[in-house]
């Protein structure tokens, strides 16, 4: 498996953890404010980089070179500051909303990113090293 795959799986995990504990919380607490954090890290965080890193494991061609990296970088930065950010505004600090919609901006960067590496031939716009033959 690329890399890149195991580097989104490991964050994948990390944001269902959290995802997971915030929605036991929410249950025990029969407080569901958060509920927007809870279905956002468990969706872009959880789903979402699981389903990134699926790709890159399904077509490693396409996990040569610096870009996916980029992409892992900007799209999990922006999802680990959306969430807790977002967290933090349904929690009741509407100061975190102009670091909600930074963050939300960021991660779709991440997302046009990997539009980018999904339409593009492999290698495209990056220094990939060259594939050996199958
Ligand atoms: C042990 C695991 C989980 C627990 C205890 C849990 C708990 C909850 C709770 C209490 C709510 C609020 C329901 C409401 O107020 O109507 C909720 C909503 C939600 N959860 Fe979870 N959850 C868990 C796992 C997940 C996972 C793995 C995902 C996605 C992959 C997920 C996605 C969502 C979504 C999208 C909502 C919003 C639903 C809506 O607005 O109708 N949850 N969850």
């Amino acid at each position: 498996m690329p890399r890149i795959s195991e580097y989104f799986f490991r964050s994948a995990i990390l944001f269902l953890l959290a995802g997971i504990s915030i929605g036991i919380h929410m249950s025990i607490s029969q407080n569901h404010n958060v509920i927007g954090a809870h279905a956002h890290i468990n969706l872009l965080g959880w789903v979402t980089s699981a389903l990134f890193g699926g790709y890159y494991a399904l077509n490693p061609a396409k996990a040569a070179g610096r870009l996916p990296m980029v992409q892992y970088v900007v799209y999990t930065v922006g999802v680990v500051i959306m969430g807790v950010s977002l967290y933090l505004l349904l929690a009741g600090n509407a100061g975190m909303e102009p670091i909600v919609a930074v963050s939300s901006l960021i991660t779709f960067a991440g997302v046009l990113l990997f539009a980018w590496i999904v339409w593009m031939p492999a290698g495209a716009g990056s220094r990939a090293m060259p594939q050996a033959a199958e």
